[in-house]
């Protein structure tokens, strides 16, 4: 287990479960700068779907981070009961520990907690529709998290990408590289989000003592993977006209994506917590460190 101690401070203690994943690379590390202990945990020390292994690591913390997720969506479909396990049944062990020991759970949950076929931005507050199995066991994981402990935040994010794990913006530079054009979707639509951004707003929110309940923790604004992919073409010095259009349904996926994955922010606005702002910002921020040495 690593126990990183911070320096300065006004100090909390956070338990961040699921560290070394895209999300939690980038977590560990914001936490830390802002002067906090950070137990750092993954896949090795502790296993969220085993109540005694839970028991063992979380303790003597104020706020507990479940970024451990079964992420495969497409996996998901063949292993739903796997994915179930690591998806809902770990956060309900999760959040009987954190109501037992009196911390908060931030748990992170996904845009496919929905049906994707909306023609506005999805409210914190829309009925939960998946249509695949990622997304039911996601959407399942919610329900264990409100039902085991008053004290929880949870944090719906989509399309996240991050310098520490397989990305899109990672994908497309690798075919940029090698291929004269590449061929990108159009009719699926989100908000990409930086896992540095999602990590700032995390904290944010603990600092803001948010109030118990469910927020969106995506990126501002609107685009398609098409328009994602030109963003990204351009940042690496190339001609975003090398992105040509496709659809969905030139690919043969096991797992439906959802068409709508945009997710609105009232939720945050309400309690005066800045949401992340312009996908299209961000990523040129975001460019200079995901594709900086
Ligand atoms: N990536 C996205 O675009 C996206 C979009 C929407 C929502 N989300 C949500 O955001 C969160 C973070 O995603 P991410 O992409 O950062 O995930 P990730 O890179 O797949 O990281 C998840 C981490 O959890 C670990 N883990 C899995 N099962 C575990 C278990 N039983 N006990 C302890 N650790 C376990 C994984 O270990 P192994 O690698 O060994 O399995 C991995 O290190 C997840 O809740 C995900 O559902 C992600």
């Amino acid at each position: 287990m690593m126990l990183e101690t911070a320096e300065k401070g006004d100090c909390m203690r956070w338990l961040i479960a699921g560290a070394k994943g895209m999300l939690g690379h980038d977590l560990v590390e914001r936490v830390l700068r802002d002067g906090h202990d950070v137990i750092a945990v993954d896949r090795e020390e502790i296993d969220i779907t085993n109540p005694a292994s839970v028991n063992q690591v979380v303790r003597d913390v104020d706020v507990v981070v479940n970024v451990a997720a079964f992420t495969a969506v497409d996996k998901a479909e063949e292993e739903e009961a796997a994915a179930f396990t690591v998806n809902a049944t770990g956060p309900e062990i999760l959040a009987r520990r954190c109501s037992q020991i009196g911390a908060c759970l931030i748990h992170i949950s996904t845009d496919y907690v929905f049906g994707g076929e909306a023609t506005r931005p999805y409210a914190e507050s829309d009925l939960m529709e998946p249509k695949g199995a990622y997304g039911r066991t996601k959407a399942a994981g919610e329900w264990a998290v409100r039902v085991n402990t008053d004290d929880y935040l949870i944090v719906r994010t989509a399309w996240l990408y991050g310098k520490h794990g397989a990305s899109f913006p990672a994908t497309m530079a690798n075919l940029a590289a090698t291929r004269d054009e590449l061929t990108v979707v159009t009719d699926e639509y989100g908000q990409p989000t930086w896992t540095v951004d999602l990590a700032d707003l995390l904290v944010r929110l603990v600092d803001a003592k948010a109030p118990s309940g469910i927020y969106h923790g995506t990126s501002s604004g609107k685009t398609n993977w098409h328009g994602f992919a030109k963003a990204i073409v351009e940042s690496l010095g190339k001609d975003p006209a090398i992105v040509k259009e496709t659809t969905a349904a030139a690919f043969n996926r096991p797992a439906p994506r959802p068409h709508y994955s945009v997710l609105g922010h009232n939720a945050l606005e309400r309690i005066g917590v800045t949401p992340i702002g312009d996908w299209r910002e961000r990523w040129n921020e975001a460019a200079t460190v995901m594709f900086g040495d």
